[in-house]
């Protein structure tokens, strides 16, 4: 009798039981129909990973699990890592590219919320909205922070990244009516003059003249650590510093000193280096706005993220062609 082929196996590997994913993999089991049999699985880090997990097809990975060279060397049948979401730093995408296993993302279900996010942080500051509630609901009424409101139409917003996000926060900010600078040294020429906004051709120029400085570029690299003392320096003491990007991208160390040295005058962070925050001391830090990376976050942008990925799933357990692969297969 012929030995009965094995149905592919989809994991969905989530860091903690994540109010984001809803626990479970309902959604992609529907998108995957018959095609496989799709579990879901908590696995901090990848030292958590099952017999199970490392025997899959596919594996979708929420944002914190980390996949490096030691558990991609133990994968006997995966053909796919799909990270559920934009960045994919969390994956060694060469380690899995010399194995021969594609990494795919979902590089844009949260364009809008993130670009709408950076720009809720960056209006907090401007408006004081934090300051000026914690002084309605003390039942006083003096505007102590009128000398920091500005209008708008005076200040520069500072874009650093102008990929999708960026693009949708530039468009947003210039709608609000901010002077918009971008600096991007991977863009061609004559980008400013598509958007009409202006552009910075380096970093420490754009840092010099904005009032907002929002961040929109991956951590790689070259990024991590963009902005630390020295950038901070830079930077106008009344401009705020914005960050749905990556945490390391800044130096939390170095932005929490100057937040209490008054070097900036605020910053809107998202994520933050080794987030969340560790103590209340950073979190009592003055002139700080901090979310839980929760930038991408809306139901609609859930929804369409888990059936992406899933789609992706499918994809690769059918021997199709995979969709947003990021690391050259
Ligand atoms: P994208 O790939 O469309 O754009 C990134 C841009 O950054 C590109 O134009 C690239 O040329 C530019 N860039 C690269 N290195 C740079 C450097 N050294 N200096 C200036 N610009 C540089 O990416 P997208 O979709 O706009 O996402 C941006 C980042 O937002 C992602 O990498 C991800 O880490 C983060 N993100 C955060 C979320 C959150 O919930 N807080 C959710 C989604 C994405």
């Amino acid at each position: 009798m012929p030995a009965r082929k094995r149905k592919p196996h989809v994991a969905v590997v989530d860091w903690e039981p994540a109010p984001a994913s809803n626990s479970g993999a309902e959604l992609e089991a529907k998108t995957i129909g018959k095609a496989a049999v799709v579990k879901y699985y908590l696995a901090a880090t990848e030292a958590d990973f099952t017999p199970a997990i490392l025997r899959s097809d596919a594996i979708i990975l929420w944002q914190n699990t980390t996949v490096t060279e030691v558990s991609i060397a133990k994968m006997t049948n995966c053909r796919v890592f799909i990270r559920n979401g934009v960045g994919y730093d969390t994956v060694d995408i060469a380690a899995a590219a010399r194995r021969g296993i594609p990494v795919c993302n979902v590089p844009d279900y949260g364009t809008e919320e993130v670009a709408d996010h950076a720009i809720a942080l960056a209006m907090a500051q401007v408006r004081q909205l934090f300051p000026l509630h914690r002084e309605a609901m003390s039942l006083g009424w003096k505007l102590h922070v009128k000398e920091k409101l500005r209008r708008l139409s005076t200040l520069t917003f500072g874009i650093v990244g102008l990929g999708r996000i960026g693009t949708a926060c530039a468009l947003r900010a210039k709608a609000l009516g901010f002077r918009v600078v971008f600096h991007d040294p991977y863009l061609p020429s004559g980008t400013h003059k598509a958007l009409g906004i202006g552009r910075a051709d380096s970093l420490s120029k754009l840092l010099k003249q904005a009032d907002v400085v929002s961040l929109h570029c991956p951590l790689n690299a070259e990024t991590h650590y963009l902005i630390a003392e020295k950038e901070l320096a830079l930077m106008k003491p009344t401009a705020y510093l914005v960050n749905t990007a990556r945490g390391g991208v800044i130096k939390k160390k170095a932005v929490l000193a100057a937040l209490r040295k008054g070097v900036i005058a605020g910053a809107g962070l998202d994520v933050i280096e080794d987030e969340p925050l560790k103590t209340k001391a950073e979190a009592r830090t003055p002139n700080l706005i901090a979310t839980c990376h929760a930038a991408f976050c809306s139901v609609e942008g859930m929804i369409e993220m888990r059936t992406t990925s899933a789609r992706i799933a499918k994809q690769a357990v059918l021997d199709q062609p995979l969709d947003n692969v990021v690391n050259g297969l």
